[in-house]
Order: C-alpha cells, then sequence, then structure tokens
C-alpha cells in the first residue's frame, strides 16, 4: 500500500485496477512516448503498472498514480525508482514522471516532483536523488531543473546515451528554504 501524499492540485497515491485505461492512452500517445523507447500496448502497460506496484512491495517506495485533485482524474505518474542496473556511482533512486498531454504546462510535473523529492529525503533518508533523460528531452530536463536539480553527467544506460542530473540532501535542504 503506498503512502499517499497530497499537494496543492495533486494526489498521489496508490495504483488502482481502474487506471489501466487511462494509462494505457497515455502510453500509446507518440507524442508521450517520444524520448521512451516507443509506445506501449495495452498489455504492456498493464504490465508496467505490475512492475510499479511490484516497487512498491519490495521497496517500500515506488511510482505513484496522480490524481487530479479537483476532478480524481487520472492524470500520469510521478514518484521514486530504484534502478539496480544504473552505473554512475552508488546513488540509484531516480525521480522520474509522465504526463497525459492534456494536463502538461501548467507546472503539475514539477509540483509531483517536488513532493517525490521532499518524500525522498525526508521519509526515506537518502542522501542523493537522481534524474535521468534523453538530451533532446527539454521539458524533462526544464523539470530537473526547477525541482532543484543540477546537470552532472553523461552515461550509456539500457541502449541509450543519457544525460543526468542529481540532488544531495543538502542542497535539496538549500533549495527548499529558498
Ligand atoms: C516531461 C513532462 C512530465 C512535463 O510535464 P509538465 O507538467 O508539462 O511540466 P511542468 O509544467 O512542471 O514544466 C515543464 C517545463 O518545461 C518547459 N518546456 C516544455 N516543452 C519544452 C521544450 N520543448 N523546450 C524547452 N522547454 C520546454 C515548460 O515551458 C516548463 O518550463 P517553465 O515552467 O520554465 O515554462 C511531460 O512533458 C511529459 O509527460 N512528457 C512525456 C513523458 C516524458 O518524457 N517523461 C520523462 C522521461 S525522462
Amino acid at each position: 500500500m503506498a503512502f499517499e501524499i497530497e499537494t496543492p492540485r495533486l494526489l498521489l497515491r496508490s495504483w488502482r485496477d481502474e487506471d489501466l485505461d487511462a494509462y494505457a492512452r497515455m502510453c500509446a500517445d507518440p507524442e508521450v512516448m517520444r524520448y521512451l523507447p516507443s509506445t506501449l500496448t495495452r498489455e504492456q502497460s498493464e504490465q508496467q503498472i505490475a512492475k510499479f506496484v511490484c516497487h512498491w512491495e519490495k521497496r517500500g517506495f515506488g511510482l505513484w498514480a496522480v490524481e487530479i485533485r479537483e476532478t480524481g482524474t487520472f492524470a500520469g505518474f510521478v514518484g521514486l525508482q530504484y534502478h539496480g542496473d544504473w552505473p554512475e556511482g552508488e546513488h540509484k533512486t531516480e525521480v522520474g514522471w509522465r504526463l497525459d498531454r492534456s494536463y502538461w504546462g501548467q507546472g503539475l510535473a514539477t509540483e509531483g516532483a517536488l513532493a517525490s523529492l521532499q518524500y525522498g529525503f525526508d521519509h526515506l533518508g537518502l542522501e542523493r536523488i537522481i534524474s535521468i533523460t534523453l538530451p533532446e528531452n527539454m521539458a524533462s530536463r526544464r523539470v530537473m531543473e526547477k525541482s532543484g536539480l543540477s546537470l552532472r553527467g553523461e552515461a550509456f544506460w539500457r541502449g541509450f546515451d543519457v544525460i543526468w542530473y542529481d540532488i544531495s540532501r543538502r542542497e535539496w535542504e538549500t533549495y527548499n528554504r529558498s
């Protein structure tokens, strides 16, 4: 069972069976999946949700389903994921996000990212949180910057040339106070 978080506009909550329709629709959208390996079939989306739920059960944290508080509609995911195969150092927990296109451009990913970082540092006691993307994914990079992360370098990961950002606990405390 995921710990739930409310932000001004979002509810970060556990995954529900009813999320599959909206999640599958979002992951079949080529624009949403433009910087990800490929669009997903409904079956692949279902498998992905099962993996997210397994991650929560195994590690006690993970990617939340994002719900718009005002309407109760599913909007995507945001949260933390542990990548055991991340090659650049010992800090392997990533903050990540994917929202349905109709919710882009309103600061919602950043709102969810900030709540995820707060949870990672305050509740999980992490020392450093990373974030990974393709260099050309400017919206995602901007979310990283607006959440206080800094560019650290390039890496080759899961068959792609990626760039990665991170933020330490100390940097977060300073950023969060400002
Ligand atoms: C990345 C994503 C989650 C951002 O969601 P969002 O709610 O629109 O993000 P925010 O509104 O919090 O911030 C987006 C920022 O990127 C900027 N941006 C968007 N598209 C951009 C582009 N093509 N070039 C430069 N900046 C861009 C926005 O202007 C905004 O910055 P600003 O507040 O300074 O104006 C959303 O675009 C998405 O789901 N993309 C597809 C999935 C994906 O790529 N996930 C990440 C994989 S690493």
